[in-house]
């Protein structure tokens, strides 16, 4: 016995060499972390099981045969985060450049079928070369192999992939396919074809960080939903992120204890609405003071910032935050800004994540270029997004809520459960000069009588009182009540009853 035991420790410690001392200490001068050491730092401490330790690639040719590495370039397995279950996988760049092999593959693919059947989320670190061009199409097979599992846990269980070095390739598109994209900055980058490539085909010069570093896909592309300056930084982000998210589509939400009273008055909040109502202020600072102990964690920070989303909580509960933010562009909606949303609130629907919605949105972007880059297909989404959404759904106008872009965000007419307002909604078809110069064009060159109509309209129009007295708005609510108002209302949802008609699924516009 004695003798399998050091045999099996033998095994064990040189499968967590990896490529070895060389590789690894290659690996640390670049910043980065190896697979073994990521995965440390993300779970519970000794939390990790692994799988699948010995798998060796069965390749022979190009002499592959005798470069026979345990493990295979991917470290699989489960562990905790906080007490609940998570399954990962981390790429390890030592060993063949973290490529992938059809014995890789089957690595991942495993710890993916555990994690849909068992109902947990899944978290893959990319740090690799693609393909692993010695397998040719098994590998290919391999790829396509995740891919088609990618798909059919999308909306099942959460899925989210940290990028923390390389992610070329094949190895693009599952990431893409996984809720959630996080990058490391300077060190990782996404492109399905390097510079080399790119030199080739169309002659253009440029680096992988201009290509396809953190800071083209969080603020450019819209790949990845957040950055961070190092290895360590992001994997402790993402244990934040876990403990906001259910363990699948089925479980509950996850609760923790909080010690913030819901009931205090924040008459700072009173103030918050310039009385210019062109004056843009921070949306951000109403977030805050709605969720507990102002814990935000915002998706998609650095894109179309005209809108934000995020998860915080409400009484300990997960909640996701999506408002019109007037500190950019007065917080209008644009293709971007739909898109950002439209997904948000989507993943939020998937997981039965209550929404509150923020809304002051003078609407839609005009232009060209809007209208060219397909404005009424994008805009189109997030008004699907919200329409077709079962899960609680709680709205205030805090200002601004003109024309289709009303509409769209979340009103009462999208099912939302509660809709209030700030005294200083303003709810019409559009802003008072617009509409006056329409609506009296005769009169435009009479300035007294301009005024006059104007004043007229925005008594009339601009206040939250119209949408009140047909019940578009549920009641106007002191801003100072916001998080008990809130709070009461997602108590009062906990058991919400709504079902869409049967369908194999629905066809939001792409
Ligand atoms: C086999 C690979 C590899 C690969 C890297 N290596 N990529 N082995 N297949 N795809 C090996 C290297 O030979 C080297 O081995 C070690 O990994 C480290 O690689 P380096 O090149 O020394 O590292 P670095 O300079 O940091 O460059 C990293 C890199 C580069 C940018 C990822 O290796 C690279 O460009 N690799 C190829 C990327 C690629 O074109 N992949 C195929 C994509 S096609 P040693 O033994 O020297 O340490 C694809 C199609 C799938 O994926 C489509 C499915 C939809």
């Amino acid at each position: 016995m004695k003798e399998v035991l050091v045999e099996l420790e033998r095994r064990r410690s040189n499968a967590r060499k990896g490529g070895g001392q060389e590789r690894i200490d290659a690996q640390h001068k670049r910043g980065k972390l190896t697979a073994r050491e990521r995965i440390d730092i993300f779970l519970d401490e000794g939390s990790f099981e692994e799988f699948d330790m010995f798998v060796e690639h069965r390749s022979t040719d190009f002499g592959m045969d005798k470069t026979k590495v345990a493990g295979d370039g991917v470290v699989t397995g489960w562990g905790t985060v906080n007490g609940r279950t998570v399954f990962i996988f981390a790429k390890d760049f030592t060993v063949f450049g973290g490529s992938l092999s059809e014995a890789h593959a089957e690595k991942v693919q495993k710890v993916q079928d555990m994690a849909l059947r068992n109902r947990a989320p899944i978290i893959g670190i990319y740090d690799a070369g693609g393909a692993r061009i010695q397998e040719g199409v098994a590998a290919l097979g391999g790829y396509a192999e995740i891919f088609q599992r990618n798909v059919l846990a999308s909306g099942v269980i959460p899925q989210i992939s940290v990028i923390m070095g390389p992610c070329a390739g094949g190895d693009v598109y599952s990431p893409a396919m996984t809720d959630f994209i996080f990058m490391v900055r300077d060190t990782a980058y996404m492109f399905v074809t390097g510079p080399d490539v790119v030199k080739t085909v169309t002659n253009e010069t440029v680096t992988a960080e201009e290509l396809g570093g953190a800071s083209i896909h969080t603020v450019k592309s819209s790949i990845a939903d957040g950055a961070y300056d190092n290895d360590v930084e992001a994997l402790l982000q993402m244990r934040r992120l876990i403990d906001l998210l259910p363990a699948s589509n089925t479980a509950p939400l996850p609760e923790i204890e909080v010690h913030q009273p819901i009931d205090e008055p924040d008459h700072s909040l009173d103030r918050l609405v310039p009385d210019n109502a062109n004056k843009p202020y921070d949306i951000k600072e109403l977030i805050w003071k709605t969720c507990d102990e102002g814990d935000f964690f915002e998706i998609q920070e650095a894109f179309a910032k005209n809108i934000v989303t995020g998860f915080g909580r409400v009484e300990g509960r997960t909640v996701g935050f999506v408002a019109n933010q007037p500190l950019v562009l007065a917080g209008v909606l644009d293709s971007d800004a739909s898109r950002k949303a439209a997904r948000f609130v989507r993943f939020c629907d998937c997981f039965s994540i209550p929404i509150v919605t923020f809304v002051d949105v003078p609407g839609f972007l005009p232009g060209t270029s809007q209208e060219y880059g397909g404005l009424i297909k994008h805009g189109a989404k997030l008004l699907f997004a919200y329409a077709e959404a079962t899960v609680p759904k709680i709205t205030i106008i805090t200002r601004k809520a003109f024309g289709g872009a009303y509409d769209v965000m979340a009103s009462k007419h999208l099912r939302g459960d509660i809709n209030y307002a700030w005294p200083t909604a303003q709810i019409a078809v559009m802003g008072a000069k617009g509409a006056v110069e329409i609506i009296f064009r005769k009169d435009l060159g009479d300035p007294d009588k301009i005024a006059a109509h104007t004043k007229m309209y925005e008594d009339r129009f601009l206040s939250p009182f119209v949408a009140a007295e047909r019940g578009y708005v549920d009641e106007v609510i002191m801003p100072h009540s916001t998080r008990k108002r809130v709070a009461r209302a997602l108590r009062m949802l906990r058991n919400k009853d709504l079902e869409n008609p049967w369908k194999k699924h629905d066809n939001i516009p792409l």
